[in-house]
């Protein structure tokens, strides 16, 4: 499979939404990840509801949003209602995550689990094969723009591996401070969606960027 590209709309131009996702469809990615923060999980506040409603309007490619936030199971709904076709919780973020994650799936999304850089992949030794997408992040969340943790070459690997002795299908996401220089050994280390916000959205031309992200070997 090839991998798959989603561009982060949080380093995105918010006034000019509508036209950076306009470039998006017309271009080589997949899905359009999408980073809510609350202020409480993560030092930092991002988007919410309107604004994704507002995504979804515009974009023809499914939207992969990012729950940065505390108890996310008072939010299920809403976020489907906004358009979300891919959830992801924190693992650090739920007390219940099995049930979080079924309660994701009843509502008809893909359900992701992220785990922060000092999380390792074992802890999801139980849940794995029951979740449709693993997020490791690769800077500690909150900011687009940061360095990547070259540690998490080594978790990537390590979850490849739980992956296969689970016989779970979950893709491994990688977020954060992905480049056009560490992206080619995250594929091969076997990870399936590169989030990408600074190198997409910092370049002189974005689209072009994707389709490199995408087809670097
Ligand atoms: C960070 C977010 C990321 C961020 C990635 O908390 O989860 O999705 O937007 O941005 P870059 O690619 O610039 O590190
Ligand atoms: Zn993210």
């Amino acid at each position: 499979m090839k991998t798959l590209i989603a561009p982060s709309i949080l380093s995105a131009d918010f006034a000019n939404l509508q036209r950076d996702i306009e470039m998006l469809n017309g271009s080589e990615a997949d899905w359009i990840h999408v980073d809510v923060m609350d202020g409480v999980f993560v030092p930092n506040l991002s988007l919410g509801i309107p604004v994704i409603k507002a995504i979804k309007k515009h974009a023809n490619k499914p939207l992969d949003v990012h729950l940065m936030i505390v108890s996310p199971d008072n939010y299920l709904q809403v976020f489907k209602n906004a358009g979300a076709d891919i959830l992801t919780v924190h693992y650090e973020g739920c007390t219940h995550l099995h049930r979080t994650i079924h309660a994701i799936k009843d509502l008809g999304m893909q359900a992701g689990v992220a785990i922060n850089p000092h999380t390792p992949v074992n802890v999801l030794q139980d849940i794995v094969a029951e979740i449709d997408l693993v997020l490791i992040m690769s800077v500690n969340p909150g900011f687009g723009g940061q360095k990547f943790i070259e540690a998490t070459h080594q978790k990537v690997k390590y979850l490849r591996q739980l992956i296969k002795t689970k016989k779970s299908k979950a893709k491994i996401e990688v977020d954060g401070g992905v480049d056009l220089k560490n992206a080619p050994a995250l594929v091969k280390e076997g990870v399936n969606v590169l989030v990408a916000g600074n190198t997409v959205f910092g370049s002189k031309n974005p689209s072009e960027t994707i389709s490199l992200l995408k087809n670097g070997k």
